[in-house]
């Protein structure tokens, strides 16, 4: 089986955008829909900038299943990738029905349309919060789902159980879930890169925005965890590394279809101060930082098993946590207020 067209929801996010570059690279054609929630429309002449090509893109909430019929109609479709979602995590504990509607609403209208127009493989953007808390860390695919800490967590449990029943319902249906770790850094050119909107949750766009001055100093959310030297740690990958993840995923369907799930992380846990350290050595810049109280619902460690990906993909992270910093803070230098 041969994938060549890929419709990528979510294609201009922080994730999606690297992936349409790595599938572009790759000679596989993505046809891009993002209803610009989370994103902007210039991210698409960036991805030209880099890539030399100018990808179809609809602007489209994918809960509009009208509206996304359209792009699986007027496009021969081989496959889907399905970043599309809410993600912040505390807003998903204050707008629990908002996150529930947008993040299952638009799973389960991509599954109705590949099922309408006979997409066979779905790859689907999960996330290392479905292990909960762990009992033990470095986490495999095999360890239990368990109860997420909050409903942007709870939707990607629900999303992945949804996808293995329709995929055992439905033998000839493909299904890559695919569990990232902390993704971080951007395109080394700098065009590319975590654009949040008002103050960074995320550490590394927080400690960027330290760096240019954006924010006084870092609050470290609790410095008396049971790890090394106290502060959370946690399985930082490079989100270009992450991208070639998928590309990797696509193949692997291509010649051996079936339900499959990675852990697509670095095997490497690191503490809050040694990304900070890591930051300051890639970057030669101080980040100044107060240790604060814990941030609740945050887990002590999460670092993943990452063999079966390499096993069976042939896929590793290959890039470094300084080039993760490097790249972010290019990304951050670049682009002071954003993508504009
Ligand atoms: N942290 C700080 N200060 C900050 C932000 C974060 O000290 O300003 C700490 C946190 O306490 C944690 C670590 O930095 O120890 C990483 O926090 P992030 O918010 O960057 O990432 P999380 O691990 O909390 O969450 C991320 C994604 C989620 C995903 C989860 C999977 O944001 O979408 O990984 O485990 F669900």
């Amino acid at each position: 089986m041969s994938l060549k067209r890929i419709l990528v929801t979510g294609g201009l996010g922080f994730i999606g955008s690297e992936t349409v570059i790595a599938l572009l690279k790759e000679g596989y054609e993505p046809i891009v829909v993002d209803d610009l929630y989370n994103a902007k429309e210039v991210v698409l002449d960036r991805i030209e900038t880099i890539s030399g090509r100018h990808p179809l893109f609809y602007k489209i909430d994918c809960c509009d299943e009208r509206a996304l019929e359209a792009a699986f109609k007027e496009n021969e479709l081989d496959a889907v990738i399905h970043f599309a979602g809410y993600k912040a995590v505390g807003e998903s504990v204050a707008k629990p029905t908002k996150y529930y509607s947008n993040n299952l609403g638009s799973a389960l209208t991509v599954l109705r349309l590949c099922n309408r127009y006979r997409i066979h493989s779905i790859v689907f953007s999960s996330s290392a919060t479905v292990y909960g808390v762990p009992e033990r860390v470095p986490l495999f695919e095999t360890d239990p789902l368990r109860d997420a800490t909050n409903p942007y967590g709870e939707t990607k449990v629900m999303i992945e159980r949804i996808l293995r029943d329709a995929a055992k319902a439905d033998p000839t249906l493909n299904v890559a879930l695919l569990r990232y770790f902390n993704p971080i850094g951007g395109h080394p050119s700098g065009l590319l890169g975590e654009d949040p909107n008002g103050i960074p949750n995320n550490l590394m766009p927080y400690i960027c925005q330290v760096a240019v001055g954006k924010l006084p100093y870092l609050r470290v959310y609790g410095d008396d965890y049971k790890t090394p030297d106290g502060t959370g740690v946690r399985d930082y990958i490079h989100v270009v590394d992450l991208a070639e993840g998928h590309v990797a995923t696509l193949k692997k369907l291509e010649k051996d279809p079936g339900l499959v799930v990675y852990n697509l992380g670095t095997g490497k846990g690191t503490s809050v101060l040694e990304l900070v350290r890591a930051f300051e050595k890639a970057n030669g810049i101080e980040i100044p930082y107060k240790i604060e109280a814990r941030r609740p619902g945050d887990v002590d460690m999460n670092y993943a098993n990452c063999d079966k990906a390499f096993r069976e993909l042939g896929w590793k992270a290959r890039l470094t946590i300084e080039d993760a910093c490097r790249d972010a803070y290019n990304f951050q230098k670049k682009n002071p207020n954003g993508i504009e």
